[in-house]
């Protein structure tokens, strides 16, 4: 059995649908084709970050890059809702695999929960939705990077992301110690410390699973990374690069 499987779920009683995915560890798409141990979900503890990162902050737009069987779009979606927000596809979820690779495991799994209407699914590659967004004037007041993890579209991830979020709003990295996203994380602290702002999240977590987390953190060997956006995303073009 492998580690997720042997975890318990509890916790995701307000998505029932969310909870018997993680439970069971297994996916069906729309041609029958079926995924098991669902390792390209987001964590347990990820998961829960968002969900209390959404009734803390109360987000009214939302965006994510990385549908895949569509974990953090219930957890988000699912959190809308709770938030008493009118169903307006105010969640928009970027992946152009979705149809394709993922079989439509994630589309299916909001229809199922009854969350769709929450959602804007774009099946385009995150470098081509951002910008169109950006050219429509859109903003967001949380934006969750998991998509591609190469260094080059996690750049642009954030260079679009900073640019869609609204002041204040916030911007988290998944898988924050792969050494792509680490090296993006680095250019943001060393070139935009006064625009992003790293959150402190140890008050997500409970007695010892908290000092773990302040410890992962100073190892910089977290998995999640949450910034808010205190200053621009715009740099003056000549502004000094910091070595990092
Ligand atoms: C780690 S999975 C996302 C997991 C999801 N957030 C969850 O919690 O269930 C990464 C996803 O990024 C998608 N992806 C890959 N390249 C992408 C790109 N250029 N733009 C947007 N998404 C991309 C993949 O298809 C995959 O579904």
């Amino acid at each position: 059995m492998n580690e997720k499987a042997m975890q318990t779920y509890q916790e995701f009683e307000f998505c029932h649908s969310l909870q018997h995915m993680l439970e069971a560890q297994k996916a069906v798409g729309r041609t029958g084709k079926t995924f098991e141990r669902l390792g390209a979900a987001s964590t347990k503890n990820n998961l829960l970050a968002l969900r209390s990162l959404m009734l803390e902050f109360k987000p009214q737009r939302t965006l994510e890059i990385g549908l895949a069987f569509g974990a953090s779009c219930l957890t988000l979606a699912a959190s809308h809702r709770d938030l008493n927000h009118q169903a307006d596809r105010q969640h928009v979820a970027i992946d152009p695999y979705q149809s394709t690779v993922w079989d439509d495991t994630g589309r299916l799994a909001l229809q199922k929960a009854g969350l769709l209407e929450y959602v804007d699914i774009r099946e385009n590659p995150s470098c081509v939705v951002l910008a169109e967004l950006l050219a429509k004037k859109r903003n967001f007041d949380l934006i969750y990077i998991d998509g591609s993890h190469l260094f080059e579209d996690v750049f642009v991830d954030f260079y679009y992301s900073g640019r869609l979020l609204a002041p204040n709003g916030l911007m988290l990295f998944d898988d924050s110690a792969d050494p792509h996203i680490r090296k993006v994380l680095e250019f943001i602290d060393s070139n935009f410390s006064s625009s992003y702002q790293k959150l402190d999240l140890s008050h997500l977590r409970s007695g010892l699973e908290s000092i773990k987390f302040s410890i992962a953190t100073i190892l910089k060997k977290n998995q999640l990374t949450v910034y808010k956006k205190v200053g621009r995303a715009e740099r003056p073009w000549n502004s000094k690069f910091k070595n990092f």
